[in-house]
């Protein structure tokens, strides 16, 4: 849970990093950010809940992301456009792509538990809206590059190999991740049907 709070923590930052920001499209309409709280927390009923682990890998990406935010000239805002990319695409994948991959081990196991057929109304979500899932990475990704070029020409390898890291993370999300959640839903499915 702890996780879970800082998580919420630097997404809010993260948010007011890139609201607060002068970046050309502000992501933030005239009613504010939205606000990333709950969205990340186990749900009562089922504990079907995001891996810690990759709750802290989102966290410790959103730092680095804010820290980006902040710098001056083209590297700033670059990584203003990066944040402004990310906003709604991470809150879906909190919402639908994230959770179900805390089933995972306890499905590995054998398990299965009646209260888990909530999950597929998540992974259904995401199978549906996986193209466009995937477009939002090709913009994040493009966006990155952009990052990258400007952190490097600005004499800012941190930056840059930062730009990287997040790059290879939403490969993985495509590679592994993605599918690891619509398989379990599936794997809850057929279990139940049992
Ligand atoms: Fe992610
Ligand atoms: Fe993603």
């Amino acid at each position: 849970m702890k996780h879970v709070a800082a998580f919420a923590v630097l997404s809010a930052a993260l948010l007011i990093a890139g609201c607060a920001a002068p970046a050309p499209e502000p992501s933030c309409g005239s009613g504010g950010c939205p606000s990333h709280a709950g969205t990340s927390g186990p749900d009562a009923a089922t504990g079907i809940a995001i891996p810690p682990v990759l709750v802290q890998e989102h966290a410790a990406l959103h730092e680095e992301l804010v820290q980006a935010t902040r710098a001056d000239g083209r590297t700033g805002e670059a990584a203003r456009a990066v944040a402004d990319r990310l906003h709604a695409h991470f809150v879906r994948e909190e919402q639908i792509a994230l959770p179900p991959l805390g089933l995972l081990e306890e499905l590995a196991r054998g398990g299965v538990r009646p209260e888990m057929g909530a999950v597929t109304e998540m992974t259904d979500a995401l199978a549906a809206e996986l193209p466009r899932m995937l477009e939002e990475h090709v913009e994040i990704l493009r966006a990155l590059d952009a990052l990258k070029e400007a952190a490097t020409a600005e004499g800012r390898p941190e930056v840059a190999e930062f730009a990287g890291r997040l790059a290879a993370h939403a490969r993985t999300e495509e590679q592994v991740l993605y599918p690891a959640a619509i398989l379990a839903g599936d794997m809850v499915k057929r279990r139940l049907r049992e």
